[in-house]
């Protein structure tokens, strides 16, 4: 398959958001540790992993209710955010290795945690792919809902393992003090890797995504009551 090049959260940036220091009368930024670092990035990812989830039912109900650029757009936040700096950068570079290494179930979950790393950007090669169409034809419509739905379920259940178990485990094998110059290193990763911060970057992409489908609203997904009994 032709790799086509995706352009990456730093081409969205834009001058005045690279400054290092705040302006008078800005707030500082507030220290991050290192796996609030890793689990806010999870957040993210969420947020991408709702908007495929409602992108699955609405191609169901109307396939033209998708505009297809609007999944290239998460996609590519994925694969940028994603699979190159969350998973590549930090998991697969410092957590798996320390972890695989550490006593205790989290070493189990490791090559699970790799292969569906794997899967992850074989299914985001294939959405970065189809939607590069004006429209989804209409026989990639259920294959498409099927990738998006098999993609959520699997990563939602990738996530929550790392957060309970994978990152406690890697904060226990690495100690104190060294946790405190793992969080400058991911710091320095970030800035690298994107020009400026990155979860900031993340965010604004994700918001404007959100609100060009829709999804903005919180409450249009507060749950209707249960039924009496
Ligand atoms: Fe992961
Ligand atoms: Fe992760």
């Amino acid at each position: 398959m032709q790799k086509t090049s995706y352009p990456a959260l730093r081409d969205l940036s834009t001058n005045d958001e690279n400054k290092e220091s705040p302006a008078p009368g800005e707030a500082e930024p507030i220290e991050v540790t290192a796996a609030e670092d890793l689990m806010r990035e999870h957040g993210i990812l969420r947020r991408a992993l709702l908007v495929y989830q409602e992108s699955a039912v609405r191609l169901r109900q109307d396939p033209a209710s998708v505009p297809p650029d609007t999944l290239e757009k998460t996609a590519n936040l994925f694969r940028v955010f994603g699979e190159e700096y969350h998973e590549k950068k930090l998991e697969e570079t410092f957590i798996f290795p320390a972890v695989k290494k550490a006593p205790g179930a989290a070493a189990g979950y490791v090559d699970i945690l790799l292969a569906q790393h794997v899967r992850g950007r074989e299914i985001t090669e294939y959405l970065l792919s189809i939607s590069q169409a004006d429209k989804i034809a209409s026989n990639s419509v259920e294959p498409l809902a099927k990738a998006l739905e098999s993609f959520v379920r699997m990563y939602e259940h990738h996530a929550a393992i790392e957060d309970t178990v994978v990152f406690p485990a890697w904060k226990a094998a690495v100690g104190g003090n060294e946790l405190d110059a793992m969080g400058e290193k991911f710091e320095e990763i970030e800035h690298q890797q994107f020009g400026e911060d990155g979860f900031e970057a993340a965010l604004r992409r994700m918001e404007e995504i959100e609100e060009s489908l829709g999804l903005s609203n919180l409450d249009m997904f507060t749950a209707p009551p249960p039924p009496k009994t």
